[in-house]
């Protein structure tokens, strides 16, 4: 039902979707065997994700981050460490190049973008009636290879949905996120200055656990929309990055700029100013930005208007060129007031 004017939208627009698969992660499960469906599914395209991703870490440093990863992996809550070894058992791959994956981000969120290519764009918008939409473009190098490894998730406790994320087969943190009824939230990457091997020294040395595992332990445990912003505002994070949380509620979405120790800058929405929505790609909105996509989103956005505002409208902000562009992995539109949206509005561009 929820599906069919996304499709309608995109035929229109001649380009080629899919739906991502879904799966259901118990967590009353096992951890260590909750991801084997998902790992089972996707066993042929494991080996040409792993090859791929080691080109993005330098080859002189490649033993030292597996030896990191391996080290790192002890001070993961137990859950988690059993989830990895779980995945690197079903898979037959390493644990260090497992855990190695699910750090990436984390260890490469440095200063040299044409190293690692990770783009997105995240946008709250809020209408006339109040009503939230959260909107969300994963781009990412690799992009053909992540299509393939793209899944919906809905985490599930005592058989009801806890909270739902889109991610990738072998990652168990998540990017972009919903806790039904409350609050969602998405990640974008923002570039700080270091160099890969400082960020893996500190990673070592003061061990925090990666942006991925925290969202998604924001999710698990924050029930509600302030919560979730004041967490996501103040622990400290190993990497630097932008946060973006919606909610269901009036005025009820934040941008997060994130230092590693605390926000930089939190900008709300704010209706009685006419701040009615926030775009963030990956540059502080108070700089200069270093492409299109921010300034296409806001007109995109400004010609739509808040009046009419819904799930639609944002479906079209998110495929417009360049906001949309050949890195776009997926896209997401979430609700979390109506949680049946983020499945519906959840689509791989091939
Ligand atoms: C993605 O999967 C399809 C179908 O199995 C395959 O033809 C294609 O080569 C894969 N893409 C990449 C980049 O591995
Ligand atoms: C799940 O059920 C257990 C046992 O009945 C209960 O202790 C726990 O609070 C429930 N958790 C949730 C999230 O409902
Ligand atoms: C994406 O598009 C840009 C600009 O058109 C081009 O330079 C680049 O090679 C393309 N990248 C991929 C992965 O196709």
């Amino acid at each position: 039902m929820l599906l069919l004017p996304v499709l309608f939208f995109l035929i229109t627009t001649a380009s080629s979707t899919r739906t991502p698969p879904k799966y259901q992660i118990d967590l009353n499960e096992d951890p260590f065997q909750r991801w084997d469906q998902v790992i089972q599914d996707h066993l042929d395209y494991l080996p040409g994700v792993v090859a791929e991703s080691k080109k993005y870490i330098p080859k002189p440093l490649q033993p030292f981050v597996w030896w990191v990863a391996s080290k790192v992996e002890r001070y993961f809550p137990t859950e988690t460490r059993l989830e990895l070894e779980g995945i690197a058992a079903k898979s037959g791959l390493p644990l260090g190049e497992i855990v190695g994956l699910n750090i990436l981000y984390d260890i490469a969120a440095f200063d040299r973008r044409h190293v690692f290519g990770l783009g997105c764009t995240s946008i709250v918008a809020q209408n006339s009636a109040g009503q939230i939409f959260h909107g969300r473009n994963l781009d990412y190098d690799m992009t053909g290879l992540l299509k393939n490894i793209t899944v919906y998730v809905d985490f599930m406790r005592n058989g009801s949905v806890l909270y739902s994320g889109v991610t990738f087969a072998l990652y168990t943190g998540v990017l972009t996120g919903q806790r039904p009824g409350a609050y969602s939230v998405s990640l974008n990457a923002r570039y700080s200055g270091a160099y890969i091997d400082n960020i893996l020294m500190e990673f070592y040395t003061k061990f925090n656990l990666p942006v991925s595992f925290f969202i998604r332990d924001v999710l698990e445990k924050q029930e509600s929309y302030e919560d979730a912003v004041s967490l996501l505002s103040k622990t400290h994070l190993f990497s630097p990055s932008y946060i973006i949380v919606a909610g269901t509620k009036k005025n009820e979405g934040a941008l997060i700029s994130r230092n590693r120790w605390s926000a930089a800058n939190v900008y709300p929405l704010d209706m009685d100013a006419n701040h009615w929505f926030l775009v963030e790609t990956n540059y502080d909105n108070w700089q200069k930005q270093g492409d299109d996509r921010r300034i296409t989103a806001i007109r995109k956005l400004k010609q739509l208007g808040k009046a009419n505002f819904n799930e639609k409208s944002m479906v079209e902000v998110l495929s417009t060129a360049p906001v949309q562009n050949n890195l776009t992995v997926f896209s997401s539109v979430i609700v979390p007031a109506r949680p049946e949206v983020f499945d519906g509005f959840t689509w791989i561009w091939d």
